[in-house]
């Protein structure tokens, strides 16, 4: 069975992500590793542990990650984000706190690299935030590149501009050398990027279906993600729904065939006046091994489909 790792800013659509793996039987969510983004890290840790509760999916570990960049000594949460996101991160829904703790005997660094030691090929990796901690494990045990299944990342923009400047997408923004390190690593990549997730969207129709199920978990999820869609018609009224980030990155783990996809090595801009921007690297433009496979095109109707049922069953 496919092992997966969700790397995470809990964040709303982290929550949707989490909770369309959960739904995923033929998946094994074997633990969580926290980072900074939508959160300061350890209101993500709160969340995790919190959501994965609720869930009913008390086994599922989490890990304490990178509170901050690579190249920075802190981290503040943006205004932007948490309009988008609430300020406790899952659009001010209260639910409560887990008993549990984070897991204390490894860090997320270290957790990602035992499990490609232990599961290499079977096990893929998928970063919805910044891409701090697997950078620093690709810096701590470069080989792991060459050792792991896929790092299914949600970030970056190919074919159609950022959302927090006209180059750059919100995660690669937070921490530009980390995406770049991965991109250059060798290891095995898919980016789902704007160009796919901002044709995946929900509405308050969907919502009202979660709603009417009834129980806790599916009343906080549609809840939440109202504060979502109406954080959306002040910043993207042009859409007519919420982009779902996050979940298509966790369904493209499931199921690589939901998206087509473009061979490139990529990078990422790290200097001014555009960094952040993801882009085709021209030094490796005509190296004929391409490491990283970028969606273009998605399946939204199947997408959807799997969407509503797997969240709902959860
Ligand atoms: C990405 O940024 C974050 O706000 C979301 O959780 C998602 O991962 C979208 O650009
Ligand atoms: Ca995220």
């Amino acid at each position: 069975m496919k092992k997966i790792i969700l790397d995470l800013d809990t964040g709303i659509d982290d929550t949707l992500a989490i909770s369309y793996i959960l739904g995923s039987p033929e998946v094994e969510l074997i633990g969580i590793t926290s980072t900074y983004g939508n959160v300061l890290l350890d209101q993500g840790i709160r969340n995790d542990l919190a959501v994965t509760d609720l869930l009913g999916h008390p086994e599922v570990p989490v890990y304490r990650g990178e509170p901050h960049s690579l190249e920075t000594d802190s981290f503040a949460v943006s205004d932007i984000s948490a309009f988008i996101h609430g300020k406790n991160g899952i659009g001010d829904v209260d639910i409560p706190d887990s008993p549990r703790k984070v897991e204390n005997d490894m860090n997320a660094v270290d957790f990602i690299i035992a499990s490609v030691k232990k599961y290499g090929k079977d096990l893929t990796f998928v970063p919805t935030g910044p891409e701090t901690n697997i950078a620093k494990a690709l810096q701590k045990a470069p080989e792991i590149k060459d050792e792991i299944g896929n790092i299914v990342i949600m970030g970056g923009a190919l074919t159609v501009c950022g959302n927090v400047s006209p180059w750059a997408e919100a995660n690669i923004s937070q921490d530009p050398e980390a995406c770049d390190i991965l991109f250059r690593s060798g290891a095995p990549v898919t980016m789902v990027g704007l160009d796919v997730t901002l044709q995946t969207l929900m509405t308050y129709k969907d919502s009202e279906q979660w709603r009417r199920i009834g129980t806790p978990a599916a009343k906080f999820l549609a809840d939440m993600v109202d504060f979502y869609i109406k954080a959306y018609e002040t910043t993207s009224p042009h859409l007519g729904g919420c982009g779902l980030h996050d979940p298509l990155a966790a369904a493209v783990a499931v199921d690589p065939t939901l998206i087509t996809t473009l061979p490139i090595n990529m990078q990422v801009d790290t200097e001014e006046p555009t960094r952040g921007r993801t882009i085709g690297d021209n030094a490796r433009l005509n190296d004929p091994a391409k490491t990283v496979k970028v969606a273009v095109g998605v399946d939204k109707e199947r997408f959807l489909n799997e969407f509503m049922t797997r969240i709902g069953n959860v």
